[in-house]
């Protein structure tokens, strides 16, 4: 048979609509009406899906880029700063900071575990020096997803910032930038908004604009001051040539969002979630995640004692065609990560499911197949989706 397309369910990039792949094929050029209205439309479109009033600024790029933007345009050298690390990217926002000269005073939790309020609570207390807190949303490596609405009620009163890498949880786990008190929220587009990657962004609060006018970090691409000058153009622009196809895309994905209706893509999320576990545990797995009742970006998944992870991923890509992502970091070879964020439906689970359970019996380890799917089934009939 010929090769056929490879179907993705890692936690980003993701599988992407066909309107929204279409959408590409137009190339407006990057100053004038047409692409400014597609610049507008995004941030609007994106300030009502992460109900917020505040500026949202677009870059071509990956999610590091958002990432790196907020740390330089907020910090100084020789500020200090608080990460509630709870796994590879909690990694990744400490070792930016360090770079630029950034005094990182991390709080490091058992990978798989989610960060505590009252431990970020005790950590402001005893160093009122620290000027923000930094934390994932949803930690990719893991499958957490931090309670962004808690961690935020300890912050409310106090003058850190609140800075939160959404990068793989917005679309698909609750969030509501100005109920919640966050100051910065990262995002990109390759994950739960379903658009090939490429775009990064960030919203801004009034506070972190004031942090900006005297934060010294060097920047030229991502400064922020830059890219909202070019926005609040008409027509509104980015400073430098933007990944115009992308962007088309973008828009277009941010409009399905809206039309299936944002909290109901939360909840969608929730139950895929909830099917992956159940069937994962069918088949005797466990998932990494021990707070995993909100995992619902994706389900990482521990190996069968003997079995390694990625041979496992391996064997789903090979027979199958389908791809889970392997473990990251500390937990390479432990894991393998099954993910359901954006375009996913109670087919696609069942799919993998299935694909996993007969993986799982090439590879040696004997399970009952028919036992994953039939528990997400369940999961999808309990739901009225199934
Ligand atoms: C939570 C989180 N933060 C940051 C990143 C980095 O994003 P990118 O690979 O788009 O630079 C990722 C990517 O997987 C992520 O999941």
């Amino acid at each position: 048979m010929a090769e056929r397309h490879e179907f993705i369910m890692a936690p980003g990039p993701t599988e992407v609509p066909p309107e929204v792949l279409e959408a590409q094929l137009e190339l407006p050029y990057h100053r004038g009406p047409r692409f400014g209205a597609v610049i507008k439309g995004c941030v609007e479109a994106l300030q009502r899906i992460l109900f917020t009033k505040n500026e949202i600024l677009l870059y071509t790029g990956s999610g590091s880029l958002g990432m790196e933007s907020a740390i330089v345009n907020l910090f100084s050298p020789g500020d200090r700063i608080l990460v509630a690390d709870t796994g590879n990217f909690g990694e990744r926002f400490r070792k930016i900071a360090q770079i630029y000269g950034v005094d990182v005073v991390a709080i490091e939790y058992e990978w798989g575990r989610n960060a505590q309020p009252a431990d970020i609570a005790k950590a402001l207390d005893g160093d009122p020096s620290i000027k923000a807190v930094l934390v994932q949303h949803s930690e990719t490596s893991t499958g957490i997803v931090n309670d962004i609405e808690a961690l935020g009620a300890v912050m409310r009163d106090r003058p850190q910032l609140f800075v939160v890498d959404g990068i793989s949880g917005i679309g698909a786990a609750p969030l509501r930038v100005d109920d919640w008190g966050v100051d910065v929220l990262i995002g990109g587009s390759q994950k739960a908004l379903m658009t090939p990657p490429g775009i990064a962004f960030v919203t801004v609060s009034d506070a972190a604009w004031k942090a900006n006018e005297t934060a010294t970090c060097p920047r030229f691409y991502t400064d922020w001051q830059t890219a909202l000058s070019s926005h609040r153009l008409d027509p509104a622009e980015t400073p430098y040539t933007p990944a115009v196809t992308i962007f088309r895309a973008f828009a277009k994905a941010l409009a399905m969002v809206e039309e299936e209706g944002i909290e109901n893509a939360w909840k969608r999320h929730a139950v895929l979630g909830k099917a992956t576990r159940e069937g994962v545990k069918a088949l005797g797995l466990d998932v990494q995640t021990e707070e995993s009742d909100k995992a619902c970006v994706l389900t990482a998944v521990v190996a069968p004692e003997g079995i390694d992870g990625a041979k496992i991923s391996k064997h789903v890509r090979e027979k199958f065609g389908i791809i889970f992502a392997p473990g990251q970091g500390r937990l390479k070879g432990k894991i393998f990560r099954i993910g359901h964020c954006g375009y996913y439906a109670p087919r696609d689970i069942l799919m993998a499911l299935a694909a996993l359970e007969s993986s799982l019996q090439s590879l040696g380890f004997p399970v009952k197949e028919g036992a994953a799917t039939s528990a997400a089934a369940n999961v999808f009939r309990e739901n009225g989706l199934a």
